[in-house]
């Protein structure tokens, strides 16, 4: 007969364990909270609180339930009082022996049918469930941070928990309105696998000044939709347990040297900034415990005047190109109030420019998004042409053309010889060195990357990319004109990928590598990024949408550039590509879309 929860107890009442006492006592589930002193009770207590109390403020909890709530909680000092829950969740800090230590003592006290499961996200369950008499009874429930919002639970089984208890668990994740895949015992599981070197590799970023943590933040906010930036959440795992993990993960996973934690992170540790729980770790917080971040002396001044500072004047824009990216381009800066001049390779290209241009700006109206008089002056402002002559009075040229650098060489070569001096001359490439680009000319202080997103006219998000020879004025004139396109331009330095390739690739070849290994299916590899992470497409779809051959071509730009080993592309999504399956766009990628 299948268990009946009715009581269970959480041990360690931190970031995760307060959580988790919610997530039951919502439930209707009694808990047993426990914690190592009376002081870390009244920590624990109060987060637990102050989750209701937030809850209940934005409308989401009625009083009488949070009261009902709290009044299912009861806490206590010491494991004793666990002598009768069916189930405990343990929820300490990630070290090995401790929670070895913890689970020989939970094998002592509690009763012996009741289940011991760990929250790790990186250690063994396996090595911590020999720590008791009772190992087909210990199971890995894994849950994502913030345990009441997150919907994922890994349920992780070893070889030798009873297949009972895996199924009672999986219906206990149920009734708490959870989401499980469940798992087998590998270092990080499905979400942290894929998470973690992601993580490292952005804070490695920030360490080296690749790019401020504002611009890091937002470049994968923006960029990929998810719904916070690396850094902000590493301050909200906590810096001393995303160390943990990642320091497990090199330990258990194969010393992928992407695992190794970043030194910065050991520092911050030791220097006590250990992100929100602590009121500081990439950002500051309003207090300790508080999601509000304050400014502080690495807060960038923001203000028009900032933005404009030391940048030059730009009213007229060319803009070479015909392809989708050029269209989008063109799109945006009409429609902000520049003066364009399009060129491309003759009137007939011109013309189906055109015509995407008016039918996009046309959409806009039918939205109400967009004036008819408004679209008639957008259209207005776009001056056509095919010769790069018509480029000589020009303020900026944004280069759009195809991602060849012998082309876009001979390109800016030629715009070196036709543009006035002091015109900034721009390349959107995605995976070319910008410096190749900009030595193509004698002016290369004037260079930069103005990398847009597809489709341009939605996308809010530029990527400014600064070679060894970009002028400051440069960079501040590329910033000023993304402010005033209404899109945020995050700077960074000229490397393959620039911010958001470079973290989103790797990590959606490691998707494909969790798959070739058989260790989950695309589907609850997918679930699992989209419900633990709140990632708005898994790794699956997204490489669908994407294009496996575009995605390809790029981790293998990754791989020659860095040659970090563990970036080497996924021999299966060689294979998918050599054999024609890329995607959405030829029906069929990793899921088979020609039904719908
Ligand atoms: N932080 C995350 O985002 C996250 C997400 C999923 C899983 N996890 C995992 O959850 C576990 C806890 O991580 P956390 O971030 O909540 O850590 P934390 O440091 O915020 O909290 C750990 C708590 O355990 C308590 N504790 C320590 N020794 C104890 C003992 N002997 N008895 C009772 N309580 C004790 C501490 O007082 C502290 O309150 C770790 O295994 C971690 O890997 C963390």
């Amino acid at each position: 007969m299948a268990r009946d929860f009715t009581s269970v107890g959480v041990v360690g009442l931190g970031t995760m364990g307060a959580g988790i006492v919610e997530v039951f006592a919502r439930n209707g589930v009694d808990v047993v909270a426990v914690e190592v002193s009376e002081g870390a009770l009244e920590r624990g207590r109060a987060i637990l609180t102050g989750s209701t109390d937030r809850a209940v403020a934005k409308g989401k909890l009625a009083e009488a339930d949070r009261d009902a709530l709290l009044s299912r909680v009861r806490f206590a000092v010491g494991m004793d009082a666990l002598h009768s829950v069916d189930l405990v969740i343990e929820a300490v800090p990630e070290h090995l022996d401790l929670k070895q230590r913890i689970f020989a003592e939970l094998d002592r006290v509690c009763k012996p049918e009741a289940i011991l499961a760990t929250n790790t996200s990186s250690l063994s369950v396996t090595e911590i469930s020999v720590a008791t008499t009772r190992p087909n009874q210990v199971i890995g429930m894994h849950f994502f941070n913030p345990a009441p919002v997150m919907k994922l639970v890994e349920v992780v089984r070893t070889v030798v928990t009873s297949s009972d208890v895996v199924a009672d668990v999986e219906a206990l994740c149920k009734r708490l309105g959870k989401v499980d895949v469940t798992i087998s015992d590998r270092a990080g599981f499905i979400a942290n696998a894929l998470l973690f070197g992601y993580l490292n590799h952005a804070v490695g970023m920030f360490e080296a000044h690749y790019a401020t943590r504002e611009d890091i933040d937002a470049a994968m906010k923006l960029g990929c939709g998810l719904p916070m930036g690396p850094l902000a959440l590493m301050d909200l795992i906590g810096l001393d347990t995303a160390y943990e993990i990642l320091d497990t993960m090199y330990r258990r996973g194969g010393r992928d040297r992407r695992h190794a934690p970043v030194p910065l992170i050991k520092q911050m540790v030791t220097a006590g900034l250990l992100g929100r729980k602590s009121g500081r770790g990439f950002y500051t917080y309003e207090r300790p415990g508080s999601p509000v971040v304050v400014a502080d002396e690495q807060t960038p001044v923001a203000t028009e005047a900032a933005l404009a500072d030391g940048a030059r004047g730009i009213a007229k824009v060319g803009i070479v190109g015909s392809g989708t990216m050029a269209t989008g381009i063109i799109e945006v800066f009409a429609k902000a109030g520049y003066e364009v001049v399009s060129v491309t390779r003759g009137a007939e290209k011109s013309a189906k420019v055109f015509e995407a241009v008016r039918t996009s700006l046309n959409k806009g109206v039918v939205r109400g998004k967009l004036g008819e008089a408004d679209r008639d002056a957008a259209l207005g402002r776009i001056n056509w042409s095919a010769t790069l002559e018509h480029l000589a009075d020009v303020d900026l040229v944004v280069e759009a053309v195809v991602e060849e650098l012998s082309v876009k060489k001979a390109l800016f070569a030629s715009l070196d010889e036709i543009c006035k001096p002091g015109v900034v001359l721009a390349t959107t490439t995605s995976s070319l060195p910008v410096i190749d680009v900009a030595m193509a000319t004698q002016r290369p202080a004037d260079v930069v990357g103005l990398h847009f997103f597809n489709p341009a006219p939605l996308m809010p998000l530029v990527e400014v990319v600064e070679t060894i020879r970009t002028s400051t004025e440069t960079t501040a004139t590329a910033r000023a004109v993304c402010a005033a396109l209404g899109k945020t331009g995050v700077v960074c330095g000229d490397r393959s990928g620039f911010i958001v390739n470079a973290l989103l690739f790797p990590y959606l070849n490691d998707a494909v590598k969790m798959l070739e290994a058989s260790y989950s299916t695309a589907d609850d590899i997918d679930h699992a990024m989209k419900l633990g992470c709140g990632y708005p497409m898994g790794p699956f779809e997204l490489l669908d949408v994407v294009g496996l051959d575009v995605s390809l071509a790029i981790q293998r730009e990754l791989y020659l550039e860095l040659r970090e080993p563990g970036f080497a592309p996924a021999p299966l999504l060689e294979h998918l590509v050599t054999a024609g399956y890329l995607g959405r766009k030829s029906g069929r990628g990793f899921r088979d879309h020609t039904g719908r």
